[in-house]
């Protein structure tokens, strides 16, 4: 449990990549195992959760060759996942968990056991195991919660209107429709992540996706063969680039750029929410693109400078494409005037920690003044925090929440249990002394 320190710091300036982006690493490495052929993927993230990804993709038969980060896939075939009486470890990766179990419902007569770490044994499974098991597929779940016994069937299509704006359970739910005996689909309000759909749509699948009247997303994808293997390079991700950003706003005098940043719109809300705060903050907007007609995602370079900031309201519309980066605007809303409060976030709570118990935890440790609601929290600006010691609950986005705190704040921020930044960030602090 090593902590680090985190003093607080003079201006950050530079320009530098951030992490590869973590959902788009998970699903290169899964897309590729479920194709035809070999596929090369560059600037693979090795943080520890895609790592898992393919050490499980290893068990289930792919042909795994890493150097350095370019990582080549030798796929098995949409139906040629092997059975393994090993468990299916997922460490501490709930996306992992879930897409992979979208692909392995269609596998017909094989099983799998799958767990992972403490934080995974907590994490609700009922919203894939409810659409994959009326697919076809069986789980053996107790509680709801991993570990869990999977058994492979032979899959009919669903039309699955999501109570919950999940990418994990759209994906889930794509990746088995592949292996379905007709057409599938999900509906969605509000429209999270669309990764999956881009990259199935490069790899040759029949996807397609619309806007309802009553603002929903649907997305319908056919069921196929095959899917062809397609060599990619990886983006920076928005979510690690938060960080980074956040704190070149917080830190008087400082001006960075990041480079070659994923520009997602369902993935750059965070970027959205600082502007709105009055952050000095550039670069995040992608070209417009036809909803119905997405392809390769966007990549550009985002700038922030110091900025004061104030106080702002966020509701359920605007969660999900901040949904990783929403403790980071308690933190920001602690530098702000004025009060800011987030609702519609119950989700928080059911990620690799409850998010919002937790930040309100570190927060108020800090010296912020902060509140939990139902569902969200509300943070009284003070523009600054005054530090302290904190314990990173085991969750890689706090550890990095208390550092960048610990750069902004009076006294500094010790994290305890800081190398759990590694799940998705393992460069944090090189990159972090970079800028300084
Ligand atoms: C992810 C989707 C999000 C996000 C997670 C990664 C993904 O979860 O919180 O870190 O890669 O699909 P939900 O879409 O389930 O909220």
């Amino acid at each position: 449990m090593a902590s680090r320190s985190f003093a607080p710091s003079g201006p950050l300036t530079g320009t530098l990549p951030t992490a590869p982006d973590k959902s788009i690493s998970h699903r290169a490495a899964l897309l590729a195992a479920m194709a035809v052929g070999t596929s090369t993927v560059e600037g693979y993230l090795l943080g520890e959760d895609t790592l898992s990804t393919l050490r499980v993709l290893e068990q289930l038969g792919a042909g795994i060759r890493r150097e350095g980060s370019t990582v080549e896939i030798t796929g098995m075939g949409l139906r040629g996942a092997a059975e393994t009486s090993e468990v299916l470890d997922v460490g501490n990766s709930g996306t992992l968990m879930r897409l992979v179990s979208g692909w392995l419902s269609g596998q017909a007569g094989r099983s799998w056991q799958l767990d992972g770490d403490r934080s995974i044994r907590s994490r609700p499974m009922g919203r894939i195991a409810v659409p994959l098991g009326q697919m076809g597929a069986e789980f053996e779940l107790s509680d709801g919660r991993p570990p869990f016994l999977l058994k492979g069937a032979s899959l009919s299509g669903i039309n699955w209107i999501s109570d919950v704006a999940s990418a994990q359970v759209k994906s889930a739910i794509l990746l088995a429709g592949l292996l379905a005996d007709g057409p599938s689909s999900v509906t969605e309000s509000p429209t999270s992540r669309d990764h999956t759909e881009r990259m199935l749509i490069e790899q040759g699948a029949d996807l397609t996706r619309q806007r309802l009247q009553d603002g929903s997303t649907r997305v319908e994808i056919k069921p196929a063969d095959d899917l062809a293997s397609v060599d990619r390079s990886i983006p920076g991700d928005p979510s690690s680039a938060a960080f980074l950003l956040l704190a070149a706003v917080l830190v008087e005098g400082s001006e960075i750029t990041v480079s070659g940043v994923n520009l997602n719109p369902e993935r750059t809300g965070f970027f959205r929410l600082l502007a709105k705060m009055g952050a000095d903050i550039s670069g995040y907007e992608a070209p417009p693109e036809d909803f119905g007609r997405i392809s390769k995602e966007p990549v550009g370079d985002v700038s922030a400078r110091s900025s004061s900031l104030v106080g702002i309201t966020v509701g359920a519309e605007e969660i999900p494409a901040a949904v990783d980066e929403i403790t980071l605007l308690a933190l920001a809303g602690c530098f702000a005037s004025g009060t800011t409060r987030v609702s519609g976030a119950g989700e928080l709570k059911v990620k690799e920690t409850d998010r919002i118990a937790g930040v309100v935890q570190l927060i108020s440790a800090l010296g912020g003044t902060i509140e939990a609601t139902e569902d969200g929290f509300v943070v009284t600006g003070t523009g600054d925090l005054r530090g302290g010691t904190i314990d990173s609950l085991g969750d890689h986005r706090l550890a990095m929440l208390g550092a960048v705190a610990g750069l902004a704040s009076e006294q500094g921020v010790t994290v305890t249990d800081f190398g759990a930044a590694d799940v998705s960030y393992p460069g944090f602090i090189a990159d972090i002394s970079r800028l300084a």
